[in-house]
Parts: structure tokens; sequence; C-alpha cells
């Protein structure tokens, strides 16, 4: 395919790096170059935050009425449901995902610019009664500029989470995506334009991590930061931060166990289980990527999950299979390598294991579903986030020994409990260490409005929901003495 090298979007301006450097994304479907992006570094950075610092000192956008602003974030919504095929087939062929979950990605972006424009005037304060003759109130005032530094996984999804609710909030943006996935994004930012966003309120800057993004986390001018991947990279944005006395919200990922007992109903619970595992190819935050089961049940749950493992469609994201590439062959070769020492460690590999053997899927970053079982609690693979379609079984014995294993990685995204004991069920919500905890579901159909954040290594801070614009505000407390 032919390219022209995407620019980045700055005060309202599509504009050049200033190095001209551009920078290669490739489709994972084929490994071929799909388009080129702009290389921006620390000069482009710097006009970019410049353009969202005047947004916000002079611009309209922190003055105009919430209401106003909350109808221009849902004219956004609209545009983007308006291109739903469009941006779905981009962001497939972008990411490698399958069609169907990015036409998905697309709704919940939609639903985004719909939540938070929708709340946009109603993120209230508090009236305190201190003593008579003083009104003491609080506000909810926006940060200023915010960066936003996002993963390849979900551009569309996790752009629109961290970009809507602080916009709806009166911030002003400047939103860094991953190198390896931007281009939906990038377009993102034409259809914010379309809607009438004033200039500089959402600026996009594309670019290398330790280039761009680390540009971004140490700039002086932003005052509150959003990170999205990896624990390490989580650890240096928010280092690069506390030089600058500025808060981040961090959402690093997780090893999020199924824990599925033997009197569940497995006609739900078994498909819900490979479903967390293989969409997106594992590459999501939440994913399901441990099963915990029952040891009386374990046995026909491990077959039937084989068994569906090998029924699974793997193919070229635009070709809409079950299972796409991973993004990268570095990933692949990352997750490859992570079953490789499940194997040293003794690991029986039930399903899948390596790379389809298969023409037509050479190019691509494939991998099969995979299903690896007989490790203890502490194996690497028990505890590592592989981020791909691997999925490692440990059995249990009770409810007890249950929650001391779900509990024992360093991470606590999401956990699901699947059992037809209520009792259980609520015990094990009260203790598990997880920012999320499902019930006989998993995600719940929904996302957008329920609010979403780790403990431990999966990070601090929360997005989504209502609780997202505590993280997008301040909180500005007036005493007003009266008599
Ligand atoms: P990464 O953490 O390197 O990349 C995420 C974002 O951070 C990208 O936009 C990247 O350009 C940026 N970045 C990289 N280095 C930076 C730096 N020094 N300063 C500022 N920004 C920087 O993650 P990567 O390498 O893509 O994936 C590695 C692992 O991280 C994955 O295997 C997975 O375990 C985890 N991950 C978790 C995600 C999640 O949804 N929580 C998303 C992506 C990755
Ligand atoms: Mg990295």
């Amino acid at each position: 395919m032919p390219t022209a090298t995407r620019q980045h979007y700055i005060a309202g301006e599509w504009v050049g790096s200033r190095s001209r450097e551009a920078l290669p994304t490739i489709d994972p479907s084929t490994g071929q170059e799909l388009a080129r992006l702009a290389r921006g570094d620390a000069e482009d950075i710097d006009r970019a935050v410049a353009a969202a610092q005047e947004a916000f000192a002079a611009g309209p956008w922190p003055r105009m009425a919430p209401a106003d602003r909350g109808r221009l974030l849902l004219r956004v919504a609209e545009l983007i449901r308006a291109e739903r095929d469009d941006l779905a087939r981009l962001e497939s062929q972008d990411t490698g995902k399958p069609l169907h979950q990015a036409r998905t990605d697309v709704d919940v972006a939609a639903r985004y610019y719909e939540f938070y424009g929708g709340v946009a005037d109603k993120i209230l304060g508090h009236t305190i009664p201190i003593a008579p003759g003083i009104l003491d109130y609080t506000i909810r005032e926006p940060w200023g500029a915010v960066g936003q530094i996002i993963p390849w996984n979900y551009p569309l999804q996790i752009g629109s989470r961290a970009i809507a609710a602080a916009l709806a909030a009166g911030n002003t943006v400047v939103l860094k995506p991953a190198e390896e996935a931007a281009l939906t994004v990038l377009r993102l930012g034409e259809l914010t334009q379309q809607a009438g966003l004033p200039p500089g309120v959402l600026n996009v800057v594309t670019g290398y991590g330790p280039e761009a993004g680390a540009a971004l986390a140490a700039h002086p001018g932003i005052r509150h930061l959003t990170f999205t991947g990896s624990v390490e990279v989580g650890i240096l944005v928010a280092q690069a931060a506390a030089r600058n006395i500025v808060p981040v919200a961090l959402e690093l990922g997780g090893k999020s166990p199924n824990v599925v007992f033997a009197d569940a109903d497995m006609d739900t619970a078994l498909p819900t289980v490979v479903r967390s595992i293989v969409q997106n190819a594992g590459q999501t935050c939440s994913a399901g990527s441990r099963l915990l089961v029952e040891e009386s049940a374990a046995d026909r749950v491990l077959a039937d999950i084989a068994r569906r493992f090998a029924g699974i469609r793997i193919g070229r994201g635009v070709d809409d299979p079950d299972l796409g590439p991973v993004i990268t062959g570095q990933q692949r070769e990352r997750i490859l390598g992570l079953i490789q020492a499940g194997r040293a460690e003794g690991a029986q590999v039930l399903a899948g294991g390596g790379v389809p053997e298969r023409a037509d899927l050479s190019g691509g970053y494939f991998i099969q579903p995979t299903l690896l079982a007989g490790v203890g609690a502490d194996a690497r693979i028990a505890q590592e986030e592989i981020f791909g379609p691997v999925l490692t079984a440990i059995t249990f014995r009770d409810a007890d020994d249950a929650l001391k294993i779900a509990n024992s990685t360093q991470y606590g995204l999401v956990a699901a409990v699947w059992t037809a004991d209520l009792a259980r069920a609520h015990a094990l919500a009260a203790g598990l260490r997880s920012g999320q905890v499902f019930v006989n579901t998993y995600g719940a159909g929904g996302g957008v409005e329920m609010p979403f954040g780790g403990y431990g290594r999966s990070g601090y801070g929360r997005e989504k929901g209502l609780e997202a614009l505590n993280t997008y505000t301040q909180i500005k407390n007036v005493a007003i003495k009266y008599s």
C-alpha cells in the first residue's frame, strides 16, 4: 500500500514533525507496511503542550457552559457512529483484531463520548456545614492541559475513555498513541475537528515511547497524566510526573482469574472463559488469563476448553475470524518464550502451543490459542502477564484455596467467580484483591459505566464511569463567612 506520512494534530492543524522523520506502522496480519506516522519528539510535544495550555488558559473550552461542552462530545459520538464500518476496518487492519471486535470497539468509543457528554453538566460539588454564618462549598475544577499515553491494543476504546472524560471535565488534552497502532486515533482527531471542538482542545502527537512519550510524561506544562501500558513504563511515567508534582492514573494490566467451581453453570462459564482470553488475541489488560478450576471438575472443564480452543478460527483481522494475530513479531517471540518457560516448568500443553502452520498466514504474527495446565500457582506462566492467547489453568481444593491462589499475583485488575452458591460468591467478592469482581459473568457486557482500575501492580487511579470525573478534576473548597 503506498503511504503518505500521517501528521500530528496540534492546535487544530495537521502538521509534520519538526525533525521531518517518520516511522512505519505495520499490518500485523500480513507484516506489510500500512502507513507512515510522523515521528514526534520533544519539540513536537512542546508545541502540542503549548497549544493545550493556550486552549485552556484563553480558549472557550473550560469557559463554555458545561451543557454546550457536552453537546460537542455528543456530536463526536454521532460522527463516530456514522462511520462505524470504516473505523472498524481501519482498527482491524491496524491492530489485527477481528472485524466484529473492532465494530464493538467503535460502539464503545462512541459510548464514551455519549456517557461523558451527558455528565459534563452534572459534575457536582458539596456544601459542608461547618458553622453558623459560614457557607462552605466545593467545586470540581479541571487540572488544565493533561497528557495521555495509550497502548496499541484498543486505540479507539482506550483513547476515547481518556479523551472523553478529561474533556467533559473541561481539561485540554495532548495524547500520544502507541507507535504500533495510531491510525484510528488520528481519525478521531479529524472527527473532533469536524464536530467543532475548538483548536488545541485535543492534540495528538505520534511517535516512539522513549521519544514523544517520555517528553510528554516529563513536560512541566502538563498538570495530570494518564498512562495505560506496561508496568516498567508506568513506573518511568510516574517518576517523571513526580518531578513536576503531577498526579498520574496508571492502568498496567493484570493476570486476571476466572475462578470456576464445580457447581457453576458450565454452559455459560466455559464459553466466557474462552472468550475472555481469545478476544483481541489475549492482548487485553483485563484478559482472563488464569483459569482457576475446582479439582473435582478439572478434567471435564479442561477437556471442554481444549476442544473449544481447537475449534477457533484463526485469520487476518479483516477476514473476521475468531482470533487474529498479535501486534508485532517481537510480542509473538515474547509470548512463545513464555510458553517455552511453561513447558520447562512442567506445564502440559492441552491445546495449541505454537504458530499455526498455514501458508496464507505466514507473513503475520499468529499464535494458536494455547491452554497450559499442570503447574503450581507460583509458576512464571501463572504469575506474569503473557498478553497473548494463552490460558494458564490451575486447580484448587476449596474456596479458601481458590482465594489464596487468585490473590497470589502482584496484579489485581479483574476477577470472576463462577458458582451457584451465592454465599460463596459474596465471600470471594469481599476477599479478592481486585479493582473489579464479576460473578457469573465477565465484563457484564459493558464497561463504560463501571469504574475501572487496579489493585497492586495493576496500577492506581480509576477510569470509566462517574469515578473518572474524580480522576480528571481537582477539588477547590470555598468558605465564605457572612455573619
Ligand atoms: P509500553 O508500556 O512500552 O507501551 C505503552 C505506551 O507507552 C505506548 O504509547 C508507548 O509508546 C509508550 N511508551 C513506551 N516507552 C515509554 C517511555 N519511556 N515514556 C513514555 N511513554 C512510553 O508497552 P508495550 O511495549 O507495547 O507492551 C509490553 C507489555 O506491556 C505487553 O506485553 C503487556 O504485558 C503490557 N501492556 C499492557 C497494556 C494494558 O492494556 N494495560 C497495553 C499494552 C501493553
Ligand atoms: Mg515497550
